[in-house]
């Protein structure tokens, strides 16, 4: 199997500053930022230090609107149902937050929740005795449609969470499958896309959930510290609100009355870091000037070629294999230890996650391992990079 670069690629991978520094199969965690990107954060700093901070962001409301459309439109989404925020887990808390659950309430969720999400759904049940019941996956690694549906029949529960694409393993869930079956219940539905935004197209309408929360800067390739909330409109217009809205959420009237604004805009915060946000939505606009379809396709091409040649790879074992095909790929050795080939790694300037299983304690695959390096590539990996990370692990079992 031959793996080649075709000229579009190449282009962009030259517009990847960091590209030139590192060998970066780190995706799923902080991809590297096109040039673009960077530009805009700098443009928008340099302009907070000659005119201030509020002034600048005045100056540019334009532009910042079209921040919004730009990172709705990568979800299928209009820019009021989008609330920005510091990351995913924020989105995901302030979500959470607009639910008035009491003793007994159930949480349905999928097979797998990220360790974040899945700490907040146990400090709910420790606050306010909600119950978490979770449906079971098929031998296919996505969540059991029938199984879910007889669930929520059962429980009746007032929410059902999932996740996109798994943050331990290439698998992607079939979530317009899970929306469906949560719109022909009428029970909320809350999608983490954190690992799926900017590594295909994606419609939140065709998903049909409540709540979709992602991050700028793993796939979509933004800036750390940013994030997105996309808010249903039927949430809104039963007036659900975060716990804890800000004057810019929440108009207040007097000293005893508040009102929530209209639109997702009632779960933000009214402090943002308007530099990382104006990196985010330049992440956004380049992704969508490549196109995400197109994304998809080449990022399959890497993904399939590195996924074989680390099956072929003596000494490895790729712990998803027959389930995952995404590109997150978690693979796991008997001959070392795991951290210490992952520092081996960094100091060669390549790098992975190291995965310990309390980061993913439903991930059956990665309970047993103990641990994965997981390796998450991107459109711009050369084969260069590819060989340079195939030899490196190659070395460590060797
Ligand atoms: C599936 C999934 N959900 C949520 C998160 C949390 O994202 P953030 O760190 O932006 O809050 C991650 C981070 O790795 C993730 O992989």
């Amino acid at each position: 199997m031959t793996f080649t670069m075709p000229d579009l690629w190449r282009r962009l991978r030259a517009e990847t500053p960091g590209a030139s520094h590192v060998v970066h199969f780190n995706n799923a965690g902080a991809a590297l930022m096109p040039g673009p990107v960077i530009d805009a954060m700098q443009k928008h700093l340099q302009l907070e230090a000659e005119i201030g901070g509020y002034e600048a962001a005045r100056e540019r409301t334009g532009d910042i609107s079209e921040i919004y459309s730009n990172v709705a439109a990568t979800i299928g989404a209009r820019a009021d149902n989008i609330a920005l925020t510091a990351n995913a887990t924020d989105a995901y808390a302030r979500a959470l937050s607009s639910i008035s659950f009491k003793p007994g309430d159930v949480v349905v969720a999928a097979w797998s929740e990220y360790a974040s999400n899945q700490i907040q759904l146990l400090s709910l049940q420790k606050r306010f005795g909600v119950r978490i019941v979770r449906a079971p996956a098929l031998a296919s690694g996505k969540t059991d449609l029938e199984a879910l549906d007889a669930i929520i029949k059962r429980e009746q529960p007032r929410l059902v969470v999932s996740v996109h694409v798994n943050t331990s393993c290439g698998i992607i869930d079939d979530v317009a499958g899970i929306g469906a079956v949560c719109r022909r219940r009428d029970v909320l539905c809350m999608v983490d896309g954190c690992q799926s935004f900017g590594q295909m197209p994606i419609d939140v309408e065709e998903i049909a959930c409540d709540f979709f929360s992602a991050t700028s800067r793993k796939f979509m390739r933004g800036p750390r510290g940013a994030g997105l909330l996309y808010v249903s409109d039927r949430v809104l217009s039963e007036g659900l609100e975060p716990l804890f809205p800000d004057l810019r959420g929440a108009e207040l009237e007097d000293e005893k009355r508040y009102h929530p604004v209209q639109g997702a805009k009632r779960f933000e915060d009214w402090e943002f870091s308007y530099v990382t946000l104006f990196g985010f939505g330049a992440a956004a606009a380049y992704a969508r000037n490549i196109g995400l379809d197109r994304i998809e396709a080449r990022l399959a091409e890497v993904n399939d070629y590195l996924r074989a040649s680390l099956q072929r790879l003596p000494g490895w074992r790729v712990l998803d294999e027959g389930v995952g095909a995404g590109p997150i790929i978690p693979v796991h050795t008997e001959a070392g230890d795991g951290a210490a080939i992952h520092r081996r790694l960094c100091e060669q300037r390549i790098n992975t996650t190291y995965i310990p299983k309390m980061w993913a304690p439903m991930d059956p695959r990665l309970v047993d391992a103990g641990w994965a390096i997981r390796i998450s590539p991107h459109y711009y990996n050369s084969p260069a990079d590819i060989d340079v990370l195939l030899g490196a692990l190659g070395d460590a079992v060797s």
